[in-house]
């Protein structure tokens, strides 16, 4: 590549990271305790009856902040749907017939737009959701930073890009979150979210038959564990067919990482943490302590919280369509319905 071009890019990094950084510091607590007072109470208490209803739902919802801020920022992107003009995330690899219970931000987004409306954003709604499903289900509880905006669009082609792939290896995961200013020690932390919800044997198809094109299983899976997988996940299974990431799937505890000491981690990502040496202590350390877990873990997720793109937003009325599409719409039920056809 030619200096000059070289140069170009590297000034362009340099406004964006700059842009990121600044945006970022607008963030902040209790940012709408005037123009909506009620918004963290309306979260948690909608969030409280999606658990409710649904136990996996929040772990579910729990995935949207990773999903939101490694694509273009926290900005509320994966929730779009498609429309004519422009491909959304929802279909990308990773999510396609994965990300689920997008109907409780819906329903979360409704409840605050009667309390005050246009006022809370959708990319906020993801980061106090997310905290409430950890806090719901066991895990810490703590203050998030709140001010976000919406995007005006989302983008396929990023979501593919950058999404890791279930069999990703721990080197792929650490480059990948290094990108995005995150250490491995946050890396290893924040994938300690599989300590709730569950995952496809679609997911882990390769890894029990076909291990990097060996026709075997992956050698780091424990024979016990091994052999409950073949019966959940046998070659002709339905592949959506769901497993539990964790032995305490309901739990926001630490026993994901005991799991990954006993060779019993569900994905190749997760278990690749326990083999690589680099993250391995981490995995140690959090295996044997749930207090250093919990503390990294908000720290991983208010860092991972504040990625932002610098691009311009909006407040959406309805976290699936821009504001502007919204408006030749007849907006409402009978959209999101149409909406959750397509998506889901
Ligand atoms: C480190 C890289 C990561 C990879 C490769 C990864 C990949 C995956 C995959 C493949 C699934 C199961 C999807 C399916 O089979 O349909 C899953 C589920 C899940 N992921 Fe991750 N993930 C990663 C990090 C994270 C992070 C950082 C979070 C949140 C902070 C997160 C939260 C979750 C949750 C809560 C579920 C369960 C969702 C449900 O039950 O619906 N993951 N992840």
């Amino acid at each position: 590549m030619p200096t000059s071009q070289l140069m170009t890019m590297l000034v362009f990094l340099i406004i964006l990271v700059h842009i990121a950084l600044v945006s970022s510091l607008n963030l902040r607590p209790g940012y709408y305790s005037e123009t909506c007072p009620e918004a963290e109470f309306i979260v948690r208490d909608v969030m409280k009856r999606a658990l409710m209803r649904e136990p996996r739902s929040v772990a579910s919802v729990m995935r949207f902040q990773f999903h939101d801020c490694f694509v273009n920022g926290c900005d509320g992107s994966m929730l779009l749907d498609d429309t004519p003009t422009m491909l959304g995330e929802k279909l990308s690899l990773s999510n396609i017939n994965s990300l689920r219970s997008y109907e409780v931000v819906d329903e979360i987004k409704e409840a605050l737009e009667k309390a005050c409306p246009g006022v809370v954003s959708c990319a906020d709604i993801i980061i106090m959701a997310s905290r409430d499903a950890v806090a719901l289900t066991g895990g810490p509880d703590w203050e998030v930073r709140l001010g976000r905006l919406d995007s005006l669009t989302a983008s396929q082609e990023d979501a593919d890009n950058i999404m890791p792939s279930p069999r990703a290896n721990a080197t792929t995961l650490i480059d990948l979150f290094h990108r995005f200013n995150l250490s491995i020690k946050d890396l290893v932390a924040l994938s300690g979210s599989h300590s709730i919800g569950e995952g496809r044997c679609f997911s882990i198809m390769f890894r029990l038959y076909n291990q990097s094109g060996t026709g075997k299983p992956d050698p780091a899976i424990n024979p016990i564990f091994r052999e409950e997988l073949y019966k959940r996940c046998p070659l002709d299974v339905d592949q959506n067919t769901t497993v539990e990431l964790d032995s305490t799937p309901r739990l926001f505890d630490n026993q994901y990482f005991k799991d990954l000491v006993a060779g019993r981690g569900f994905l190749n990502s997760d278990e690749t943490l326990f083999t690589f040496p680099l993250t391995k202590k981490f995995v140690k350390l959090y295996s044997k302590g749930q207090d250093e877990f919990f503390r990294d873990f908000v720290e991983g997720m208010l860092k991972m919280g504040d990625l932002q793109s610098g691009q311009p937003g909006e407040i959406r009325r309805n976290c699936r369509v821009v504001n502007s599409v919204a408006d030749h719409l007849v907006v409402g039920p009978q959209h999101r319905m149409e909406s959750n056809h397509k998506s889901i």
